[in-house]
């Protein structure tokens, strides 16, 4: 069988399948869950630094075949609280990567160094929510402040910092290139793209908040274009994010470029249970195209589009 187990900027996976940050709920026993399911590793949702109860409902619409839309609010329990549930997670044996979020430089150092004591092996920055007022894209679209960011955080913490990019800009390999400069170790790409639904009846938005974050199947296609431009311009490695169900679109993002993926809507459909699916399909994929480890088939596409 095809070696899955990759190397993510010193960070050892036993796959390369991670649990997408803010999916399948923020406690320490639910991602334990993921992490006995057969997660290569799990990533806490966002946390800020204070408790914040996030938008009124409704907050998710579904789309059956293709997707979803949700603006959560970015509710999560604080930083002070927050090491406890990771604590949690850690006592089942999982690898544990701390997502943070904020409005400066200063509070996006301070949050890591937090989460680093919690006993996370990676950090990442949500610096592309697409709908949260103050942090997410608002922080994150440019390239001078994704570096500003980047930078301080990795002076503030000794783990590898993964920054998490929006694909809602015209240039994801730029974005891409301040984290490297920033000293980011990888580049997770992308998270949700900013989108709305209308209730006709109402004659209103379909979410309490207007706007949210559209995430699912219909962006795969986007999600492997950024990961294919920052793959041309970036030596960090990549994590593939967005609309990932099966191994085989899993591959897609490989050799597209990701040295690692992020599943996020497809476990919310699915349940955990996907992760062991997941694995043992690119395996077998890999086994039947040659490949003997994933490492192997890591921006191939590239080679062969010349
Ligand atoms: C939320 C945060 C995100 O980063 C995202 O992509 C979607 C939703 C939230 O908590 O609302």
């Amino acid at each position: 069988m095809a070696e899955l187990r990759v190397d993510l900027a010193g960070v050892k996976l036993r796959n390369p399948f991670l649990l997408a940050s803010g999916i399948w709920g923020e406690s320490g026993e639910s991602l334990a869950g993921a992490w006995r399911a057969g997660a290569g590793a799990v990533i806490t949702k966002s946390i800020g630094a204070e408790p914040r109860a996030g938008y009124p409902n409704p907050t998710v619409e579904v789309y059956e075949k293709w997707g979803m839309l949700n603006a959560m609010g970015l509710p999560n329990p604080g930083i002070e609280e927050y090491p406890r549930e990771i604590a949690v997670a850690r006592a089942a044996g999982a690898t544990v990567i701390g997502s943070v979020f904020a409005a400066t430089a200063e509070e996006f150092a301070r949050l890591s160094a937090r989460m680093a004591e919690a006993g996370v092996v990676a950090i990442e920055l949500n610096l592309s929510c697409p709908h949260a007022e103050g942090f997410g894209t608002e922080v994150g679209s440019e390239p001078e402040d994704v570096e500003r960011i980047v930078h301080a955080v990795v002076r503030a913490v000794h783990l590898p910092v993964i920054a998490k990019i929006t694909p809602n800009t015209a240039n994801p390999a730029g974005l891409a290139l301040a984290a490297e400069r920033g000293g980011a170790k990888a580049i997770s790409t992308i998270n949700t793209l900013r989108g709305l639904a209308v209730d006709t009846t109402l004659g209103r938005p379909v979410l309490a908040h207007g706007l949210g974050g559209l995430s699912g199947a219909a962006i795969k296609p986007i999600g492997l274009a950024c990961v294919w431009q920052i793959f041309e311009k970036v030596h960090i490695p990549i994590v593939g994010v967005g609309g990932i169900r099966s191994a085989e679109d899993a591959l897609e993002y490989v050799m597209a470029g990701a040295r690692a993926v992020e599943v996020g809507t497809a476990i919310t459909f699915e349940g955990v249970s996907l992760f062991g699916r997941l694995a043992n399909g690119l395996s077998a994929r890999l086994d039947e195209l040659g490949f003997a480890r994933v490492e192997d088939a890591v921006g191939v596409a590239h080679r062969a589009a010349g």
